[in-house]
């Protein structure tokens, strides 16, 4: 399994695109629109592959010199529950500290708060819906 990072708008970004909306968005019975990526261009995506396929994804996107929000975090259903997740999310977390972001920040599906809590992710606040599901925001300082 090799992490890689994608270009905005080439074909592995939209490679990545369909399996967000096939695991984040189908499932609650919203599209992944364009308007949904118009903003996507100044944000940093990254993927896992194994062999040529991609088989999970997440975006980040830099709030200030040294805070970025994490999103998008989507496994292909044959590769969940295999560790693929929390191994991306630890390289993009490496990457992320050595260009300088200290402090991350999410919103959680409720759903996934364990997977999140796991990888020294933190809950604060109250939670909130959004795309129509409960959510909680989290947060982790990189060392
Ligand atoms: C949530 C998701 C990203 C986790 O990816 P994954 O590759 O299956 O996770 P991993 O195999 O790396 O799991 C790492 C650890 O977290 C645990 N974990 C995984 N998903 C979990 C969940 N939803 N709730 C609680 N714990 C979870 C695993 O059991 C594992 O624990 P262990 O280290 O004690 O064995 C993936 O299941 C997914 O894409 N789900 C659908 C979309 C989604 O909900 N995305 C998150 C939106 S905020």
């Amino acid at each position: 399994m090799i992490l890689q990072e994608l270009e905005f708008g080439s074909e592995q970004y939209r490679s990545a695109c369909r399996l967000r909306e096939a695991v984040l968005r189908r499932p609650l019975g919203l599209p992944l629109s364009e308007a949904d990526l118009r903003d996507e261009g100044n944000q940093l995506h990254f993927a896992m592959f194994a062999d040529q396929e991609l088989v999970a994804c997440v975006t980040a996107v830099p709030i200030s010199t040294n805070e970025a929000k994490i999103r998008q975090t989507a496994v292909a259903p044959a590769y969940q529950q295999r560790g693929v997740a929390s191994d991306m999310m630890r390289q993009v977390e490496a990457i992320l500290a050595a260009r300088g972001y200290t402090s991350l920040s999410l919103h959680a599906r409720k759903s996934a708060i364990g997977f999140y809590r796991k990888l020294g992710y933190a809950t604060v606040g109250e939670e909130f819906i959004e795309v129509t599901v409960p959510h909680q925001k989290m947060i982790k300082k990189l060392t």
